[in-house]
């Protein structure tokens, strides 16, 4: 659909079939998403790409062109356009959807993207080989689980950066903001990381359960927070 023809209203029809999907059918969810996903995220004025990428730059002191950037649940590649920008040149990513692996493939910025069920399957990475872990958006009950964290520490070189996104919804179901901090602090008494900084955006993206009953301009934003760990130095 083109984006003079797709309204906000469609964004909120998508968003109501994403919270009613079941678990198991997110995949081709996704995949039937691909296409529109980026214009609805500019519909919804979606800051997570940029929140990471700003917080990713402001702590990164390497060699940026040699850098190697894995985008963890890249979606249709948003971050890397905005890493390109930022001197960063060498991106692999990361998706079980095929169909958003084919709209990242489009950006030509990535040099390999991998199709894999996080969580399912092993991280497809050697260990100790990525300056920089970026897992954007993902962070959240039905998609990517907390055990694929411990992968992204394994995969990252020793002082590597890692980055993972979050949004706090105004219901924040079971208590989730609560249970990932508490994941993140596990590894940290583990020494598998050690947070460097977090990024708090109080307009994250717009609330998107509020379509129909709000103006887009209307619509509530919500917060989201981009964290940023580094592994130890062996
Ligand atoms: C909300 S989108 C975020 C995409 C992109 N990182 C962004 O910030 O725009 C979530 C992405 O995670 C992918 N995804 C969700 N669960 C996954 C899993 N267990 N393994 C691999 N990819 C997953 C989806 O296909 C989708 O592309």
């Amino acid at each position: 659909m083109s984006l003079s023809t797709r309204t906000i209203q469609d964004v909120g029809n998508v968003l109501t079939s994403r919270r009613e999907c079941e678990q198991e059918k997110l995949t081709a969810f996704f995949d039937k998403w691909a296409e529109d996903y980026e214009k609805d995220c500019n519909m919804l004025d979606y800051q997570g790409p940029n929140l990471a990428a700003a917080l990713i730059s402001s702590n990164f002191s390497g060699n940026r062109e040699a850098a190697l950037v894995l985008d963890v649940a890249c979606g249709p590649g948003q971050l890397p356009k905005l890493m390109y920008e930022m001197g960063f040149r060498h991106f692999v990513g990361i998706d079980y959807s095929q169909g958003m692996l084919d709209e990242a493939a489009k950006t030509g910025l990535y040099e390999e993207l991998k199709p894999v069920k996080l969580g399912a399957a092993p991280l497809p990475v050697q260990a100790g080989t990525v300056d920089v872990v970026a897992m954007v958006g993902a962070l959240q009950p039905d998609l990517v689980p907390f055990s694929v964290l411990r992968e992204l520490c394994q995969v990252t070189k020793p002082g590597g950066l890692i980055c993972v996104t979050k949004a706090q919804h105004r219901t924040d179901p079971q208590g989730f903001t609560g249970v990932v901090e508490r994941e993140f602090k596990i590894l940290e008494d583990e020494g598998l990381w050690h947070r460097v900084d977090v990024r708090t955006s109080d307009q994250y993206i717009r609330d998107g359960s509020l379509i129909g009953k709000n103006d887009k301009q209307d619509l509530a934003f919500t917060r989201g927070t981009a964290y940023l760990f580094r592994t130890p130095l062996l």
